[in-house]
């Protein structure tokens, strides 16, 4: 599969080897500097920046459709309080086409006439089920979306607000959030985009494809990988280790022992993302004030697998989730809701992918081959001959 060219794709090009990152032709780290994850996200998926009225449409669209419906809630309250999040997300994004039946027909045609209700509804939505989990979790009232709020402040409100008190977002804090989730907008055919894609290749609608990715998001390999960072160092922090024992564990090649947040599939130099949300570490955590002994920690395994020939020759770099992590962690989001962060910010790669396999006139259903390396032709033994 690493070798082949699984589709055609004008939303993301991805140079690995020079670490280069463009949305629809734009550089990341321009995106990062000038852009939020709103207009991001419009950009992603229709393909150009948003006009002044665009970008007020479509920000209309997320704050009318943010809130969930009642019923949706009793599918949550059915799950143990400590399930994964990942699998209570994936759930209710896959009860979406039941409470969005003429939205989701899995007919391109029809599919395509509602696609951006559908786009909108998806990404303010996952963004409100995500709150929900959490508040479930620790046993607190779901607060219902605001509209008057900005799409990260609304979040920021129905994660940490009490029916007694609003929480204000800082507007660092809202300015870190749209960071975190603008730099997990798209990345080219991953797992999980591509997941979504070959699910999508069926004829599956919108919700049901982007649930699909939210699955394969979940593995530790993937978008779990930001959570396997943070228990990597605090371990190191717990052990008063400066890092030394992990890194000679992950260059013994032995199983379940790599250093996590370095390497990736595709990236033979800096993950680009990593260098924004590295150097948006020292600035977030600077302006809350807070001293998070992980950030020292993660700065100086960098600089020693950086040094270390293992890695070096390998080219392994820090990839993003290095150092997303520590950002959400100073933003007050727990770590076991990490992966379904990531889910909110790859939700306009997810639906930019779908919007392309169900709009290509020349579409086939995603069926790759394989090498097959079984048995050649046996006869059949019959039970009491076999033994
Ligand atoms: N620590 C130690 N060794 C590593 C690591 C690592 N993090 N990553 C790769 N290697 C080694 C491999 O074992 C391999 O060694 P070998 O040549 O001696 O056999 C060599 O480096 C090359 O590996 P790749 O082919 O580059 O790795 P692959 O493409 O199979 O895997 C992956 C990529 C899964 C991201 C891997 O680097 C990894 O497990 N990293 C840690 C987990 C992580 O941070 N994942 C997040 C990815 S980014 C994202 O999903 C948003």
């Amino acid at each position: 599969y690493g070798n082949t060219g699984s589709c055609d794709s004008k939303i993301t090009y991805l140079d690995g080897d020079n670490g280069i990152l463009r949305h629809r032709g734009y550089p990341i780290d321009q995106l990062a500097r000038y852009s939020d994850f709103v207009e991001t996200a419009y950009l992603v998926i229709y393909g150009e920046l948003p006009t002044p009225t665009q970008r007020k449409d479509f920000g209309l669209l997320l704050r009318k459709n943010a809130a969930v419906e009642t019923q949706m809630q009793k599918i949550l309250e059915g799950f143990p309080t400590n399930a994964s999040p990942m699998a209570m997300l994936s759930a209710l994004v896959s009860a979406l086409p039941a409470y969005h039946a003429d939205l989701a027909t899995n007919n391109f045609e029809k599919d395509m006439k509602h696609f951006d209700l559908a786009a909108a509804i998806a990404i303010s939505k996952i963004r409100t089920f995500v709150a929900m989990i959490y508040r479930y979790q620790k046993g607190l009232p779901f607060m219902f979306p605001k509209q008057e709020l900005p799409f990260c402040d609304n979040f920021l409100h129905m994660m940490f607000s009490e029916p007694y008190k609003d929480y204000i977002a800082m507007p660092e804090v809202a300015k870190a959030l749209n960071l975190v989730l603008l730099l997990h907008a798209d990345h080219e055919q991953n797992c999980s985009t591509s997941t979504v894609r070959m699910v999508g290749s069926s004829a599956a609608n919108l919700f049901t494809s982007i649930s699909a990715g939210v699955c394969a998001l979940s593995g530790p390999l993937h978008g779990g990988a930001n959570v396997a960072v943070m228990h990597m160092l605090q371990s190191i922090h717990d052990e008063g280790d400066d890092g030394t024992r992990f890194i000679a564990a992950a260059k013994s090649g032995t199983k379940g022992n790599r250093l996590m947040g370095f390497g990736h599939a595709v990236y033979r130099n800096f993950d680009p993302r990593a260098k924004i949300i590295g150097e948006a570490c020292d600035e977030v955590l600077n302006k809350l004030g807070i001293d998070d002994p992980l950030l020292s920690i993660a700065k100086n395994l960098e600089q020693a697998a950086l040094k270390d020939d293992y890695f070096i020759s390998r080219k392994l770099y820090p990839n993003v989730d290095f150092y997303s992590g520590i950002i959400m962690r100073a933003l007050g989001i727990p770590m076991n809701m990490f992966t379904t962060m990531f889910a909110i910010g790859r939700a306009p790669g997810y639906i930019a992918n779908w919007r392309e396999v169900a709009s290509n006139p020349k579409g086939r259903i995603y069926r790759p081959r394989q090498i097959y390396v079984g048995h050649t032709k046996r006869d059949y033994v019959s039970i009491a001959k076999r033994t």
